[in-house]
């Protein structure tokens, strides 16, 4: 994916480089001690959302849940930077950055580490032949699977009718079960309603439906 240039990167990423975790892969199976160190406050669960973009819905979770410690992996170095800066500009503690595409999840994160894996708006690949690079296939559910601790549960908003169908299929596929799902969130009272994401207030400007499911572990 081309990456889009942004005036004084260097310089702006320098002011926010302690919001960043350049290296996710040796902190495996420690992830809790690394982030006490950073937060004493920090008690709670770990949640990971992979393509955070510009991070507004990081920014509103961890506004609200101080007691957990939100990580946003951002592959596009110009969009995380963003992200970056509004989690400083809203001084928040217990939210950071991993600054790469996260395509092996295992190589970040020991058996049961995370509490929550939130796939907002991911990608969706819509054409036959990249069904593979779509972040709901069995091998990436599995993965998932893996650095859930038992309870654990994965939040999936989409806008396409297509990945939906498809994620709910390899769901199904890997033997997870899908303990929530509507085809227009926001016509229900459930509560992933209430914190959206950038693309999610964009595709509902636009009068689309969001398609929600919670998957359980
Ligand atoms: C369509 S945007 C959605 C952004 C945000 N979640 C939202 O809902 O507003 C998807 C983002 O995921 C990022 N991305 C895609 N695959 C990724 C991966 N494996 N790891 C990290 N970021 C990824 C892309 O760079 C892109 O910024």
């Amino acid at each position: 994916m081309r990456q889009r240039k942004v005036k004084n990167e260097a310089i702006r990423l320098a002011a926010v480089e302690y919001l960043q975790i350049k290296n996710g892969q040796e902190i495996l199976g420690r992830w809790r001690d690394f982030l006490k160190e950073k937060n004493h406050d920090f008690t709670g669960g770990i949640f990971l959302e992979i393509g955070c973009g510009r991070g507004h819905f990081l920014a509103s979770m961890g506004e609200a849940n101080p007691n957990h410690f939100y990580l946003g992996a951002e592959g596009r170095s110009s969009v995380v930077l963003k992200a970056m800066e509004l989690i400083q500009e809203k001084e928040l503690a217990n939210v950071l950055f991993i600054p790469e595409f996260i395509l092996d999840i295992e190589s970040y994160f020991a058996e049961g580490e995370l509490t929550g894996i939130y796939l907002n708006f991911s990608d969706p690949w819509p054409k036959k032949r990249h069904t593979k690079r779509r972040l709901t296939n069995r091998k990436y559910l599995a993965g998932y699977r893996h650095v859930l601790a038992p309870g654990g549960f994965i939040e999936f908003k989409t806008d396409s009718d297509e990945f939906f169908d498809f994620t709910l299929e390899e769901c199904s596929e890997a033997g997870l079960t899908v303990e929530e799902s509507t085809r227009d969130l926001h016509n229900t009272d459930l509560p992933a309603r209430l914190v959206t994401t950038q693309y999610e207030e964009l595709f509902r400007s636009l009068g689309k439906p969001i398609h929600y499911c919670r998957i359980r572990v």
